[in-house]
């Protein structure tokens, strides 16, 4: 990239590429979005790989691209359609953003992705990362791409403990080369993931170790210092799984705004003080089911999630109704539904859980999942 300074003297800039382009080149990878280089996969599995491992992405990444195969069909999609192919993925903005950025594509860039990486910046759910990583790999422009491995891969090499963005910015702008930019960057990812790890980096197999100021130092493992996180408050939530005399279960929809917006769950209520899980799932239960009598408490699960900013752990008990399915109060959007269809429903990684440990445990009680 022209206009940066360098680290590095040129001649070891022209062997840091080289040398990195061939461990991608042995090393690589066969991940689905690497066999083509077109911009919507590329960009769908970008999106995917923000806050998520490569093993998980990889089977949601393919039902996805059998869903919407390219951007009319994904600009084309329901917004319900949308949030039930991401349901499990997490961050579920990202799937908002991305049907609204395919519709605007479609509107303003006559349905093809912008190519530089100040054009994709604009679009929604794009940051400064995403958008180098696909104008690199997909448009072949030398731009950076700096995800959470290559950060840690570039501060090693300069032996930084807490690398400014600028600094890793003018640092990897001036090694990635105008030729292969996008495997250059794959490459510094996949060097992040496979060889330069957190904890115990195989210095021995690295391509840049020659270069590798943390290395010759002996601090890699220090390297970068861990950014201290903030505590994460845990929320006991009481879930009601409802079910009628025919087994159908009841699931409520959340709210359109706010967490795991527009996803369907079994319905549960934070803990008041001093009130037992129990008693508020039997709470839920009841303000969803006026008409109906309510069995007992019979705890199914207790199923833990974290999010980024709190954990929740979800203390499911079953209750059976004497009566069909009924109505709710309007405020809830609430559906009665077969077990079988639970597998299909846009629900959160931790309901689905909820729902394995419900279908698979049939009705004996003495089973408990823990997940
Ligand atoms: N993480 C983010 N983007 C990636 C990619 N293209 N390959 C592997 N891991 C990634």
């Amino acid at each position: 990239v022209a206009g940066v300074t360098s680290p590095f003297p040129a001649s070891a800039v022209r062997s840091i590429r080289r040398a990195v382009l061939a461990f991608y080149d042995a090393r690589r990878r066969p991940l689905p979005w690497r066999a083509s280089p077109d911009p919507y996969r590329v960009w769908i599995s970008e999106i995917m790989l923000q806050q998520t491992r490569v093993e998980t992405v990889v089977p949601y990444y393919e039902r996805w691209l059998a869903r919407f195969p390219d951007l009319d069909a994904l600009a084309d999609a329901e917004p319900d359609a949308v949030l039930a192919a991401w349901a499990g993925l997490g961050y579920y903005s990202r799937a908002r953003n991305l049907h609204r950025a395919a519709r605007l594509v479609r509107e303003r860039h006559g349905g093809r992705l912008p190519e530089t990486a100040a054009a994709l910046q604009a679009l929604p759910g794009m940051g400064e990362y995403t958008a180098g990583a696909i104008a690199s790999i997909a448009f072949g422009r030398a731009e950076p791409a700096i995800d959470g491995n290559v950060r840690r891969v570039l501060a090693r090499v300069l032996d930084i403990e807490a690398p400014a963005p600028a600094a890793l910015r003018a640092t990897a702008a001036a090694l990635v080369p105008a030729r292969r930019p996008g495997d250059f960057n794959q490459a510094l990812m996949e060097l992040g993931a496979t060889v330069c790890t957190p904890r115990r980096p195989a210095c021995h197999r690295c391509p840049l170790a020659r270069w590798c100021a943390a290395r010759a130092n002996g601090t890699q493992h220090e390297r970068p210092a861990p950014r201290r996180a903030a505590p994460v408050p845990t929320f006991a939530v009481g879930t009601a799984l409802v079910r009628t005399r025919e087994g159908r279960v009841l699931v409520a929809r959340r709210p359109e705004h706010g967490l795991l917006a527009g996803l369907w769950e079994f319905p549960g209520a934070e803990l008041r003080p001093g009130e037992t899980a129990r008693a508020a799932a039997r709470r839920v239960a009841r303000r969803l089911t006026r008409r109906a009598r309510l069995g007992r408490a019979i705890p199914l699960a207790s199923v833990e999630h974290a999010f980024s900013h709190r954990r929740e752990t979800y203390h499911v008990h079953r209750f059976d109704i004497d009566a069909p399915a009924g109505d709710a109060p309007p405020a809830t959007p609430v559906r009665w539904l077969e077990p079988a269809a639970l597998r299909t429903l846009a629900m959160p990684a931790a309901q689905r859980r909820i729902a394995a440990a419900f279908l698979d445990g049939g009705t004996d009680p003495s089973r408990r999942a823990r997940a």
